[in-house]
């Protein structure tokens, strides 16, 4: 059997996680794929790591070049990361007919329209399962399966740092500082995690998600992004108290020609399949027109199932050769395709206010006012003559709320707005 040979770049968390699965497994690969898959080069800007994991100085590479010119080489890893240099280093590789698996979900939803046109011309291919979900294999599911069916939402919860946090902060009372701390020694968070936390990561993979599932550019641009960094131990009290918990969540839906897309905590009864899904697994669903609902669940993140994805991608790519996206991949939506940010949601609004009377009527008016119907009303005196007054909304529009929000801050006896988070229907 002819061997195949790869690199790999940047041998971290996940390039390392791929680096033990195509050691450890290659025999089971090769007697049940049929492929006898070398690792010849890695490239990483420090060696002293992967000579402690007993890899052979002959393995280290010098430069992307020397990769490129390599004829033995077909396919190159990339689990490096951030957008430069890897995506002059994933251009290199293209434009010498090597095809590139990545996990790389910031590069591609910023330059993906960019380097698919490459990878195109080259005869070569650009694979990204291991960008969204981890393990899970929902890119290749979108693309294989269920072909003859409208998808009309993908959301869940494809990011595993911040449901650790928020699943820490939950079960445990665990701080968010001691949570984040332990996602990052885990090896589940992006080298700067505010890109998790910020919900960048997840808005990355919603671009790249929805792309795929609506037929359509979705920019990442485009996905009003709020991340977890405001949410308290109070509301994730609150939240449990009015039998919800607190996730943060990617929904995307397209109802015609109208796509919604965001990335915000919200919260999730806790009687639904999403409100079990803690730590750092996730959880995809979608809807499509004739299969209905699925649900895919798994690791997100981390070091083998994410290298999984990428074993996976390498496998196919090696056997199968390239496949590219079925929609005008041009970084823009479809000219037809409205982006619709005034979405409906319920939500629950904390409010910090003068123990007086008369308060909460007033607040009552100006939701009212903005045609946002309350569902729950709470209030709990504090020591120094305020009160928390907690409001459940049903739903209503993204921006009447918003707009009700800013007309109650002003109200005299509104000491703070605390917390807005949107209720999963
Ligand atoms: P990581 O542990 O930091 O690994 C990255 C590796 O690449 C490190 O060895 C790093 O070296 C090396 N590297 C970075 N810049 C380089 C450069 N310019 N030249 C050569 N080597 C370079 O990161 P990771 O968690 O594996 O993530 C890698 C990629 O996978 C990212 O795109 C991430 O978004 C994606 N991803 C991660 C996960 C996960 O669970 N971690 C899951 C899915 C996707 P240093 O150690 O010296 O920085
Ligand atoms: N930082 C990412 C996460 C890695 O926590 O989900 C997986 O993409």
């Amino acid at each position: 059997m002819k061997v195949r040979n790869i690199a790999i770049m940047g041998l971290g968390t996940v390039g390392g996680g791929a680096y033990d699965i195509l050691v450890g497994n290659h025999d089971y690969i090769k007697r049940t794929r049929g492929v006898d898959i070398r690792i010849k080069k890695i490239l990483d800007r420090d060696y002293a790591p992967l000579e402690k994991r007993g890899i052979p100085r002959e393995k280290f590479a010098e430069s992307v070049e020397e990769l490129a010119s390599d004829k033995d080489i077909e396919l190159v890893v990339e689990t490096m990361g951030g957008v430069e240099p890897a995506k002059t280093f994933i251009t290199t590789i293209l434009k010498s007919g090597k095809s590139v698996v990545t996990a790389n979900k910031e590069l591609l939803a910023k330059h993906w329209s960019e380097l698919e046109p490459i990878a195109k011309a080259n005869n070569c291919g650009l694979f990204f399962e291991a960008s969204c979900v981890g393990g899970v294999p929902v890119i290749r599911a979108l693309g294989e399966s269920f072909q003859g069916d409208k998808i009309t939402a993908v959301y869940g919860i494809i990011n595993g740092t911040t449901n650790y946090i928020l699943s820490k902060m939950t079960s445990e009372g665990c701080d968010y500082a001691t949570a984040l701390g332990e996602a990052q020694a885990l090896g589940y968070a992006e080298a700067d995690p505010t890109s998790d936390v910020d919900g960048y990561d997840a808005q990355y993979k919603l671009s790249i998600l929805g792309s795929l599932a609506f037929h359509t550019c979705l920019p990442y641009t485009s996905i009003l992004r709020e991340g977890i960094s405001k949410i308290t131990a109070n509301d994730i009290r609150n939240a449990r108290d009015l039998g919800y918990i607190i996730k943060l969540l990617a929904i995307g839906k397209r109802d015609g020609n109208r796509v919604e897309a965001r990335v915000h905590p919200a919260f999730v009864p806790a009687k639904h399949p999403l409100a079990s899904v803690s730590g750092a697994y996730n959880a995809v669903y979608l809807n499509g027109d004739a299969v209905g609902d699925l649900m895919f669940f798994g690791a997100g993140a981390g070091a083998r199932p994410t290298g999984s994805a990428i074993v996976s991608d390498v496998i196919k790519a090696l056997k199968d050769g390239p496949t590219y996206t079925d929609f005008d991949n041009s970084g823009r939506p479809d000219k037809d395709i409205e982006l619709v940010g005034d979405f409906m949601s319920g939500y629950y609004i904390c409010i910090t206010v003068d123990d007086k009377a008369g308060v909460l009527s007033r607040i009552s008016t100006v939701l009212g006012d903005n045609g946002v119907s309350i569902k729950a009303a709470t209030q709990e005196p504090s020591s120094d003559e305020s009160a928390t007054v907690v409001f459940l909304t049903h739903a209503a529009r993204e921006h009447a709320v918003m707009q009700s929000l800013k007309t109650i801050e002003n109200l005299a006896s509104v000491r703070s707005v605390d917390s807005t988070v949107r209720v999963l229907e």
